[in-house]
């Protein structure tokens, strides 16, 4: 999500921060922009929506000798608050024009501040949430206690900005430094000879020097051609950064060190479900509730409802899936989930009462997007879920949640699965708002539960190690089964598809409860059946029975990998081998038990000398029918 590069030196700034917005092109974003100081107390700002030849070209006409100088910075966005137009393209400026700003991320108390802004009488020019910190910062400089003081003005308003941020302010009375800050989102910074940079990943700097530091969080960093001072919000300098040596060469460096996309993304999930939460909940005077991100839908609609209809394709179908678990349980609302491609030449029943929510990571699944024609002919109210801005699908619905993971370039979806995930389950909860099934102080409950997510995801992910091992070994099988139950039911469905689309193995989900009406005859010796367990401290039922499938398998010779729960003992002598996983609450297992799954399927695929990122016969967007 965004690239930020910020550069003080002796070269020309605008070339370095074009050529890095060019290396950070990889990461995706819909509109770009620069900020280059000149030095003598003016700044020259270009930006605009498209792609980065479309700022080059307005760059062109402006000519080089309007953005001559030594400091400045850049910025590629990836929308969240505000269309990608020019308008909401960074930098934003505050009213004099002499301070910018570019920020990654999402601040989260905007709407107050902004309310503030406009009581005190400034007008703001963009629908960016990122707009509010360049006027508070010029407000800070120009009176009271950090009157005059740029870092100081910079720091009082970090202090005030809840969310997560990546913010880098420059001002033209003072060319020679950069203030950045982070919270959360990605900040580091390159160490050069007479020249320092900012960035979001090192692929910006990695031409000039190799020598970088690492922000911890909420951090700030002062940068100036001469060094860096890396402090807290506060101002205190005692904090701990991290420097390195990139070793990467820069197809590395975009990938984080690892040799494929999709490896990256599967280790940034923690954030991307964490981003996708972010602002969902926002507290009021009844202790909170839960809101969307474009809501064209009245909350009398949404009691009205009589019906849901979740329409999708792939891992996001089986995301859908998941979502009728949550929904009807937390609603009492019928819920059917189906293949978009079905649905649209099915004649489902629809009507004003029906909400259709519609997943797709692209936003331009041509079957999803047709899907949600049909319901809207059928009068139908739609609510996306989607992880691109401006797309196609959010554009005609009603209402919107986007999964904030940022670009996913790997072909199977990884981070977009799971914060697809949790915007079903925003979805559910809201539903449950509206319609008073549930308990305002239960909602805010849930939410929590969601929100711990991330960090439990982060566990899960220390198993990497023992599922590679146990892919390598099994890489040249030729079936692998995948059995659950309840919500790890679509769990093992979307582990099949993994391991089908990457490793071009024949892989088959069951429902376990299925096994003895057919699967079962599969079994042989020595056949691998991964299973997920449910959490023993969940329904008892669902545990025991799953137990009984597990030893018939067993019995019948299939080698077990069971992927349970922490402290789950009466597993153990029927797994030959088992995958341990942080224990949550049973509607949010599938976040985490999907994730060795992701990491299974990618481990056997490059065992077997594919390409993880761009299997096969597949596109990332799957615009025709
Ligand atoms: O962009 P969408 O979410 O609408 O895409 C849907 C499917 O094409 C997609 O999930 C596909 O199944 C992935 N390759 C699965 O990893």
């Amino acid at each position: 999500m965004c690239g930020i590069v910020g550069y003080v030196g002796y070269r020309d700034a605008l070339g370095v921060v074009v050529d890095a917005l060019r290396r950070m092109e990889y990461r995706g974003y819909d509109s770009a922009g620069v900020a280059i100081l000149d030095g003598n107390g003016g700044i020259a700002v270009e930006r605009k929506a498209g792609r980065l030849a479309n700022l080059e070209a307005e760059l062109d006409e402006a000519g080089a000798a309007k953005f001559a100088g030594t400091s400045g910075m850049g910025h590629t966005r990836w929308a969240t608050h505000g269309a990608p137009t020019d308008r909401n393209a960074h930098p934003h400026r505050d009213c004099s024009g002499k301070l910018a700003v570019v920020h990654n991320g999402i601040i989260e108390n905007f709407a107050p501040l902004r309310r503030e802004l406009e009581d005190a009488g400034i007008e703001l020019r963009s629908d960016t949430d990122t707009e509010v910190a360049v006027h508070l910062v010029a407000r800070a400089y120009a009176e009271g206690p950090t009157a005059g003081d740029f870092t100081a003005s910079v720091l009082a308003v970090l202090r005030r900005l809840d969310g997560a941020f990546t913010l880098v302010f420059t001002h033209a009375d003072h060319p020679g430094t950069i203030v950045a800050a982070r919270q959360s989102t990605p900040l580091v910074v390159g160490v050069g000879q007479g020249e320092m940079f900012i960035a979001s990943d090192v692929t910006a700097f990695i031409e000039h020097t190799r020598e970088a530091v690492e922000l911890g969080q909420n951090q700030a960093v002062v940068i100036t051609a001469d060094g860096y001072t890396v402090t807290d919000f506060d101002g205190d300098t005692d904090v701990t950064s991290r420097p390195f040596t990139i070793d990467w060469d820069l197809a590395a460096a975009e990938k984080g060190g690892h040799d494929y996309f999709m490896l990256k993304e599967i280790e940034e999930q923690p954030t991307a479900v964490a981003d996708t939460l972010i602002g969902h909940f926002v507290v009021d005077e009844n202790g909170g509730r839960i809101v969307l991100d474009e809501q064209r839908l009245a909350d009398q609609e949404l009691r009205e409802f009589d019906k849901v209809f979740v329409v999708a394709c792939g891992s996001s179908y089986h995301a859908g899936l998941l979502a009728k678990y949550a929904i009807e349980h937390w609603t009492r609302v019928p819920v059917e989930v189906e293949l978009a491609s079905e649905f649209r030449y099915r004649d489902p029943v629809l009507d004003r009462s029906t909400l259709v929510v519609a997943v797709s990571q692209s936003g331009e699944t041509a079957d999803t997007l047709e899907a949600v024609r049909h319901a809207k002919e059928q009068k139908a109210r739609v609510l996306a879920i989607c992880n691109t801005n401006g797309a196609q699908i959010p554009r005609e619905s009603d209402a919107v949640i986007y999964t904030r993971t940022g670009p996913e370039i790997g072909v199977a979806s990884t981070k977009a699965f799971l914060a697809q995930v949790a915007a079903n389950y925003l979805v559910g909860l809201a539903l449950a708002q509206a319609r008073g099934t549930k308990y305002p102080d239960e909602v805010a409950r849930e939410f929590a539960e969601l929100e711990s997510m991330p960090k439990l995801i982060a566990r899960v992910l220390e198993t990497a190690p023992q599922v590679r091992a146990i892919a390598r070994e099994l890489a040249h099988v030729p079936t692998v089964l995948f059995l659950g139950r309840h919500v790890g039911y679509p769990v093992a469905l979307e582990g099949a598809l993994k391991l089908k689309e990457l490793a071009y193995m024949h892989a088959e989900g069951f429902a376990a409860g299925e096994l003895k009406h057919g699967p079962i005859a599969l079994i042989e010796d020595g056949l691998p059946v991964i299973v997920v367990m449910p959490s023993p401290k969940g329904r008892a039922v669902l545990h025991s029975k799953l137990l009984s499938n597990i030893r018939e398998i067993q019995a019948r010779g299939a080698r077990t990998i069971v992927i349970a729960e922490e402290g789950d003992d009466t597993v153990r002598p029927f797994a030959d081998d088992l995958i341990e996983i942080p224990a949550a609450p049973t509607l949010f297992q599938p976040l985490l038990s999907t994730v060795p799954l992701q990491i299974f399927a990618a481990e056997v695929a490059q065992a077997r000398g594919y390409d993880v990122d761009k299997p096969r016969n597949l596109a990332k967007s799957v615009t025709v029918e």
